[in-house]
Protein backbone atom coordinates (compact mmCIF):
# COMPACT_ATOMS: atom_id res chain seq x y z
CA UNK A 1 0.00 0.00 0.00
CA UNK A 2 2.93 2.56 0.86
CA UNK A 3 4.68 1.45 -1.98
CA UNK A 4 1.87 2.31 -3.90
CA UNK A 5 0.93 5.91 -2.78
CA UNK A 6 4.78 6.32 -2.93
CA UNK A 7 4.20 5.42 -7.41
CA UNK A 8 1.85 7.71 -7.53
CA UNK A 9 3.80 10.31 -5.74
CA UNK A 10 6.96 10.04 -7.91
CA UNK A 11 7.09 12.97 -10.28
CA UNK A 12 5.38 15.34 -7.73
CA UNK A 13 7.53 16.73 -4.72
CA UNK A 14 4.72 16.68 -2.10
CA UNK A 15 5.43 18.48 1.74
CA UNK A 16 4.91 16.55 4.53
CA UNK A 17 4.94 18.06 7.91
CA UNK A 18 8.02 17.86 9.57
CA UNK A 19 7.38 14.78 11.81
CA UNK A 20 6.18 12.78 9.19
CA UNK A 21 8.71 13.52 7.29
CA UNK A 22 11.91 13.17 9.60
CA UNK A 23 10.12 9.61 10.66
CA UNK A 24 10.09 8.64 7.05
CA UNK A 25 14.06 10.01 6.13
CA UNK A 26 15.23 8.95 9.11
CA UNK A 27 16.53 5.57 6.90
CA UNK A 28 18.47 7.29 4.75
CA UNK A 29 18.98 10.67 7.11
CA UNK A 30 23.09 11.80 6.82
CA UNK A 31 23.97 9.31 4.18
CA UNK A 32 24.21 12.17 1.68
CA UNK A 33 27.76 12.84 0.41
CA UNK A 34 29.04 16.62 -0.14
CA UNK A 35 25.88 18.15 1.92
CA UNK A 36 26.39 21.62 1.04
CA UNK A 37 24.06 22.86 3.83
CA UNK A 38 26.12 20.64 6.48
CA UNK A 39 29.34 22.05 5.00
CA UNK A 40 28.38 25.41 5.71
CA UNK A 41 27.19 25.03 8.86
CA UNK A 42 29.65 23.33 10.34
CA UNK A 43 32.20 25.83 9.30
CA UNK A 44 30.33 28.48 11.28
CA UNK A 45 29.19 26.35 14.54
CA UNK A 46 32.52 24.42 15.25
CA UNK A 47 35.19 27.08 15.69
CA UNK A 48 31.76 28.24 17.95
CA UNK A 49 31.59 25.18 19.67
CA UNK A 50 35.61 25.63 20.06
CA UNK A 51 35.39 28.96 22.24
CA UNK A 52 35.25 27.26 25.21
CA UNK A 53 36.60 23.93 26.69
CA UNK A 54 33.50 21.38 26.74
CA UNK A 55 35.04 19.51 29.43
CA UNK A 56 32.98 20.64 32.30
CA UNK A 57 30.06 21.25 29.91
CA UNK A 58 26.51 20.34 30.41
CA UNK A 59 25.53 19.98 26.61
CA UNK A 60 22.00 19.71 25.24
CA UNK A 61 21.38 18.89 21.54
CA UNK A 62 17.70 19.72 21.03
CA UNK A 63 16.66 18.41 17.84
CA UNK A 64 19.67 16.05 17.94
CA UNK A 65 18.38 13.61 14.73
CA UNK A 66 20.92 11.02 13.95
CA UNK A 67 23.43 12.67 16.61
CA UNK A 68 26.06 14.81 14.33
CA UNK A 69 26.84 17.57 16.86
CA UNK A 70 26.68 15.15 19.47
CA UNK A 71 29.64 13.47 17.46
CA UNK A 72 31.19 16.94 17.45
CA UNK A 73 30.81 17.44 21.69
CA UNK A 74 31.95 13.81 22.16
CA UNK A 75 35.38 14.85 20.08
CA UNK A 76 35.58 18.07 22.70
CA UNK A 77 35.07 15.40 25.82
CA UNK A 78 31.73 17.60 26.74
CA UNK A 79 30.88 16.01 30.26
CA UNK A 80 27.14 15.13 29.92
CA UNK A 81 25.37 15.26 26.48
CA UNK A 82 21.73 14.80 25.99
CA UNK A 83 19.98 14.73 22.79
CA UNK A 84 15.86 15.39 22.27
CA UNK A 85 14.30 14.87 19.21
CA UNK A 86 10.56 14.40 18.44
CA UNK A 87 10.96 11.85 15.91
CA UNK A 88 11.26 8.42 17.22
CA UNK A 89 13.07 7.30 13.97
CA UNK A 90 15.74 9.88 13.78
CA UNK A 91 16.43 8.96 17.39
CA UNK A 92 17.09 5.68 16.43
CA UNK A 93 19.62 6.67 14.09
CA UNK A 94 21.18 8.16 16.76
CA UNK A 95 21.19 5.18 18.89
CA UNK A 96 24.74 4.57 18.31
CA UNK A 97 25.33 7.99 20.68
CA UNK A 98 23.48 6.81 23.54
CA UNK A 99 26.25 3.52 23.91
CA UNK A 100 29.19 6.17 24.42
CA UNK A 101 29.54 7.00 28.10
CA UNK A 102 28.28 10.71 28.78
CA UNK A 103 25.21 10.90 26.31
CA UNK A 104 21.45 10.05 27.12
CA UNK A 105 18.75 10.14 24.52
CA UNK A 106 15.51 11.13 24.98
CA UNK A 107 12.02 11.56 22.91
CA UNK A 108 10.24 14.46 23.25
CA UNK A 109 9.78 18.49 21.59
CA UNK A 110 11.68 21.47 21.92
CA UNK A 111 8.85 23.36 22.54
CA UNK A 112 8.07 21.23 25.63
CA UNK A 113 11.01 19.95 27.00
CA UNK A 114 10.92 17.08 29.55
CA UNK A 115 14.16 18.45 31.51
CA UNK A 116 14.69 20.59 34.30
CA UNK A 117 15.33 24.56 34.44
CA UNK A 118 18.76 25.38 34.60
CA UNK A 119 20.50 21.99 33.62
CA UNK A 120 22.73 23.07 30.73
CA UNK A 121 26.09 24.81 30.18
CA UNK A 122 25.50 24.79 26.49
CA UNK A 123 22.63 23.94 24.31
CA UNK A 124 22.46 23.31 20.50
CA UNK A 125 19.32 23.86 18.41
CA UNK A 126 21.11 23.03 15.07
CA UNK A 127 19.04 23.53 12.04
CA UNK A 128 15.95 22.28 13.87
CA UNK A 129 13.91 25.98 14.59
CA UNK A 130 12.89 25.92 10.86
CA UNK A 131 10.75 23.18 11.44
CA UNK A 132 8.77 25.34 14.26
CA UNK A 133 5.95 27.73 13.08
CA UNK A 134 6.24 30.01 16.05
CA UNK A 135 9.21 30.31 17.84
CA UNK A 136 8.14 31.86 21.18
CA UNK A 137 7.39 28.27 23.04
CA UNK A 138 10.65 27.20 21.78
CA UNK A 139 12.88 30.19 22.78
CA UNK A 140 10.66 30.32 26.28
CA UNK A 141 11.86 26.29 26.55
CA UNK A 142 15.69 26.52 25.58
CA UNK A 143 16.09 29.92 28.09
CA UNK A 144 14.59 27.75 30.98
CA UNK A 145 16.65 24.65 30.76
CA UNK A 146 20.09 26.79 29.98
CA UNK A 147 21.77 28.26 32.94
CA UNK A 148 22.67 31.23 33.47
CA UNK A 149 25.94 32.34 31.99
CA UNK A 150 25.03 29.77 28.97
CA UNK A 151 25.33 29.65 26.31
CA UNK A 152 23.10 28.93 22.86
CA UNK A 153 24.12 28.04 19.57
CA UNK A 154 21.25 28.13 16.77
CA UNK A 155 21.48 27.54 12.93
CA UNK A 156 19.16 26.87 10.51
CA UNK A 157 18.21 27.52 6.76
CA UNK A 158 18.98 30.74 6.04
CA UNK A 159 15.65 33.10 5.14
CA UNK A 160 17.32 33.80 1.81
CA UNK A 161 16.93 30.08 0.81
CA UNK A 162 13.10 30.75 0.85
CA UNK A 163 13.00 33.80 -1.54
CA UNK A 164 14.78 31.76 -3.61
CA UNK A 165 12.38 28.82 -3.53
CA UNK A 166 14.29 26.58 -2.50
CA UNK A 167 13.11 23.17 -0.80
CA UNK A 168 14.85 20.87 1.98
CA UNK A 169 13.82 17.56 -0.09
CA UNK A 170 15.02 13.87 0.71
CA UNK A 171 14.51 10.84 -1.14
CA UNK A 172 13.14 7.59 0.01
CA UNK A 173 14.23 4.45 -2.04
CA UNK A 174 11.29 1.97 -2.08
CA UNK A 175 12.90 -0.92 -4.80
CA UNK A 176 13.67 -1.48 -8.11
CA UNK A 177 16.17 1.42 -7.88
CA UNK A 178 13.41 3.86 -7.81
CA UNK A 179 12.78 6.49 -4.77
CA UNK A 180 10.11 8.75 -3.62
CA UNK A 181 11.07 12.42 -3.32
CA UNK A 182 9.36 14.91 -0.73
CA UNK A 183 10.10 18.40 0.85
CA UNK A 184 9.97 18.50 4.58
CA UNK A 185 7.79 21.51 5.80
CA UNK A 186 9.63 24.54 6.70
CA UNK A 187 8.91 27.35 8.35
CA UNK A 188 10.85 30.51 7.48
CA UNK A 189 11.53 33.15 10.22
CA UNK A 190 13.70 35.95 9.20
CA UNK A 191 16.71 36.86 10.99
CA UNK A 192 15.09 39.73 12.64
CA UNK A 193 12.53 37.11 13.87
CA UNK A 194 14.91 34.97 15.81
CA UNK A 195 17.17 38.35 17.21
CA UNK A 196 13.73 39.82 18.42
CA UNK A 197 12.50 36.69 19.71
CA UNK A 198 15.25 35.76 21.76
CA UNK A 199 16.26 39.07 22.62
CA UNK A 200 12.82 39.55 24.15
CA UNK A 201 13.97 36.07 26.47
CA UNK A 202 17.48 38.26 27.61
CA UNK A 203 19.56 36.88 25.94
CA UNK A 204 22.73 38.71 24.72
CA UNK A 205 23.71 38.43 20.72
CA UNK A 206 27.14 37.02 20.87
CA UNK A 207 27.56 35.99 17.19
CA UNK A 208 26.04 35.88 13.99
CA UNK A 209 27.58 34.08 10.75
CA UNK A 210 25.87 33.82 7.25
CA UNK A 211 28.17 31.45 5.83
CA UNK A 212 27.43 31.47 1.86
CA UNK A 213 27.89 30.04 -1.24
CA UNK A 214 32.26 29.93 -1.64
CA UNK A 215 34.50 28.37 -3.89
CA UNK A 216 35.31 26.18 -1.77
CA UNK A 217 32.14 24.66 -2.22
CA UNK A 218 32.22 24.34 -6.23
CA UNK A 219 32.88 20.46 -5.68
CA UNK A 220 30.03 19.86 -4.03
CA UNK A 221 28.01 21.52 -5.91
CA UNK A 222 29.47 19.69 -9.34
CA UNK A 223 28.95 16.72 -7.54
CA UNK A 224 25.26 17.09 -6.94
CA UNK A 225 24.90 17.96 -10.40
CA UNK A 226 24.52 21.91 -9.83
CA UNK A 227 26.91 23.73 -11.30
CA UNK A 228 24.07 26.06 -12.89
CA UNK A 229 22.97 26.98 -9.20
CA UNK A 230 26.38 27.55 -8.18
CA UNK A 231 27.13 29.81 -10.37
CA UNK A 232 23.85 32.07 -10.37
CA UNK A 233 24.17 31.85 -6.34
CA UNK A 234 27.82 32.61 -5.94
CA UNK A 235 28.17 34.83 -2.93
CA UNK A 236 24.39 34.33 -1.68
CA UNK A 237 23.90 32.82 1.88
CA UNK A 238 22.99 29.32 2.78
CA UNK A 239 23.15 29.17 6.43
CA UNK A 240 22.09 31.21 9.44
CA UNK A 241 24.22 30.81 12.48
CA UNK A 242 23.55 32.77 15.70
CA UNK A 243 25.69 32.52 19.14
CA UNK A 244 23.72 33.94 22.22
CA UNK A 245 24.19 34.03 26.01
CA UNK A 246 21.99 34.30 29.02
CA UNK A 247 22.75 36.60 31.28
C1 LIG B 1 17.56 18.84 9.72
S1 LIG B 1 17.45 17.71 11.02
C2 LIG B 1 18.87 18.22 11.96
C3 LIG B 1 19.39 17.12 12.84
C4 LIG B 1 20.61 17.54 13.65
N1 LIG B 1 20.31 18.64 14.53
C5 LIG B 1 21.71 17.94 12.70
O1 LIG B 1 21.98 19.15 12.60
O2 LIG B 1 22.31 17.06 12.05
C6 LIG B 1 16.14 18.35 12.03
C7 LIG B 1 15.86 17.48 13.26
O3 LIG B 1 15.00 18.21 14.13
C8 LIG B 1 14.00 17.34 14.64
N2 LIG B 1 12.87 18.19 15.02
C9 LIG B 1 12.12 18.98 14.21
N3 LIG B 1 11.21 19.64 14.93
C10 LIG B 1 11.37 19.25 16.22
C11 LIG B 1 10.72 19.59 17.44
N4 LIG B 1 9.68 20.44 17.48
N5 LIG B 1 11.16 19.02 18.58
C12 LIG B 1 12.20 18.14 18.55
N6 LIG B 1 12.83 17.77 17.43
C13 LIG B 1 12.43 18.33 16.27
C14 LIG B 1 13.73 16.37 13.50
O4 LIG B 1 13.14 15.18 13.93
C15 LIG B 1 15.14 16.17 12.95
O5 LIG B 1 15.80 15.12 13.59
Amino acid sequence: MFKEILHRLQGRIPTLPSHAAYELWAGTYGEQQNNIFLQAEERALLPLLDEHPLTNQSVLDAGCGSGRHIRHCLDRHAMRIVGIDFSRAMLHRGAWASEQHPVSLVEGSVEMLPLRDSSFDLVLVPLVLGHVRNLRPAAAELTRVLKSGGRLLISDWHPENERRGWKRVFEVPFGEGRAGRFAVQHHFHETDEYLRCFESEGFLLEKRIEPAIDESMRKAFENNGMEKIYGKHLGSPLVLVLGFRKP
